[in-house]
C-alpha cells in the first residue's frame, strides 16, 4: 500500500512537471523556437555550407551555445567557462562590439550575434565581416528567442575593450612573467577549452597546442600564447578578463609549461 502511495505521488509530481514544462514551452512564439534550435545548431539548420566554394564562408562546426550560455551564467553557473558572455539581456542592450554596432543595425544584426556568425560559424577573416549580412529572418528569430529568455533581466554587466596589437603583446608579456597554479590551470582548461582542443595535445577545432617537441624558447611560447587568450586568434575567441582573469590565464600557462617540460 505504501509504495502504491508513493508511486501515485510520484507520477503526479511527474505529469505536474511535465505540464509545467509544457505550459512554458508553449508561450515560446515560432520565431523564438527558430532561433533556439539556430543558436544551438552548428549548420543553422542547413543554411551554413559545408565546403569553401569561394574560400570564405564554410561551417566551422561552432554554434552559438559553445561560446554563450542562453540562461544567466552567472547566477547559475553549470561549471563551463565560455568566451562570450551570456545573450540573456541582449535586446536591452541597444549596441555591441563596444558600440561599432548599434541604431537599425542592431536588431539586424542580432544584437551583435551577426558578427560571430559570419566569423566564427563562416570563417569569414574579422575585416571581412559584415554584421548585418546575416539573413533577416534569422537575426529577428534569434532576437525572438534572446527577448523570450530575457524578460525584464539585463543579463551580465561588461565591458569590451578592444585591445589593439600593442596592447595585446603588453598583456601577454606580463601574463607569461606571473606565477600559476598547473592544477588549477589543467581544471580550467578542461572546463574553458576543451570546446576547441579536445586536450593540449589533440587538434580539434583549433590547433594542437602542445606538439611532439617543446619550443625551442618556452618563456616567448607563454608569452605568445597568453597574448591569444587574452587578445584572441584567427579563429580563437579571445577571453575577456571578467571571464578569465589574469590568475586564471597564468594558471592556464602554469598547467601547460609543466606538460611542455613533462615531454
Ligand atoms: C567561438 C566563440 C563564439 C561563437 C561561436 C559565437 N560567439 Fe558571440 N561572441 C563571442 C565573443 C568572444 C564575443 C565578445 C564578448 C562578448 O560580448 O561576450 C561575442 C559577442 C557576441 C554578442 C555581442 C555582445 C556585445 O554586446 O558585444 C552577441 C549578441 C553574440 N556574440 C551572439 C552570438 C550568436 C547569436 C552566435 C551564433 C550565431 C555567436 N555569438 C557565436 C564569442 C562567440
Ligand atoms: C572556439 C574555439 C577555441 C577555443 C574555445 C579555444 N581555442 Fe585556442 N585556438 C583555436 C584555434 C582555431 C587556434 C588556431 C589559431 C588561431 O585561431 O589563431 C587556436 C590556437 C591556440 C593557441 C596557439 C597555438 C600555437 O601553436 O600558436 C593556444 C596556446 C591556444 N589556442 C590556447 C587556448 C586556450 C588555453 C584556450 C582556453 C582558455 C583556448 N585556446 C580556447 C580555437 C579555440
Amino acid at each position: 500500500m505504501r509504495k502504491f502511495v508513493s508511486f501515485s505521488l510520484c507520477s503526479v509530481l511527474i505529469i505536474g512537471f511535465i505540464l509545467l514544462a509544457h505550459a512554458q514551452m508553449s508561450q515560446m512564439s515560432d520565431k523564438a523556437k527558430l532561433g533556439r534550435e539556430l543558436f544551438h545548431d552548428p549548420t543553422f539548420k542547413g543554411t551554413i555550407k559545408t565546403t569553401a566554394g569561394n574560400k570564405q564562408g564554410y561551417a566551422t562546426g561552432l554554434s552559438c551555445a559553445n561560446c554563450h550560455a542562453d540562461f544567466d551564467d552567472k547566477a547559475n553557473p553549470d561549471g563551463l567557462i565560455r568566451a562570450g558572455h551570456s545573450v540573456v539581456g541582449v535586446p536591452h542592450r541597444g549596441e555591441a562590439k563596444g558600440g561599432m554596432i548599434k541604431g537599425a543595425d542592431f536588431a539586424r544584426a542580432a544584437g551583435g550575434g551577426g558578427f560571430c556568425y559570419e566569423h566564427f560559424l563562416q570563417r569569414v577573416p574579422h575585416d571581412k565581416v559584415n554584421p548585418t549580412a546575416i539573413p533577416a529572418e534569422h537575426a529577428e528569430a534569434l532576437m525572438a528567442y534572446f527577448e523570450f529568455i530575457s524578460g525584464d533581466n539585463k543579463g551580465p554587466e561588461f565591458e569590451i575593450a578592444m585591445l589593439d596589437e600593442d596592447a595585446k603583446k603588453a598583456a601577454g608579456e606580463k601574463l607569461a612573467a606571473m606565477s600559476g597554479d598547473a592544477q588549477k590551470g589543467w581544471e580550467l582548461f578542461g572546463r574553458a577549452c576543451v570546446v576547441c582542443h579536445p586536450t593540449p595535445f589533440k587538434a580539434g577545432i583549433g590547433s594542437q597546442v602542445i606538439r611532439s617537441r617543446a619550443p625551442r624558447n618556452i618563456d616567448a611560447a607563454m608569452a605568445r600564447w597568453a597574448t591569444k587568450i587574452r587578445g584572441g586568434g584567427f579563429l580563437m575567441p579571445f577571453y575577456a578578463p571578467d571571464i578569465l582573469s589574469d590568475q586564471d590565464i597564468a594558471d592556464i600557462l602554469a598547467f601547460l609549461r609543466q606538460e611542455l617540460e613533462n615531454l
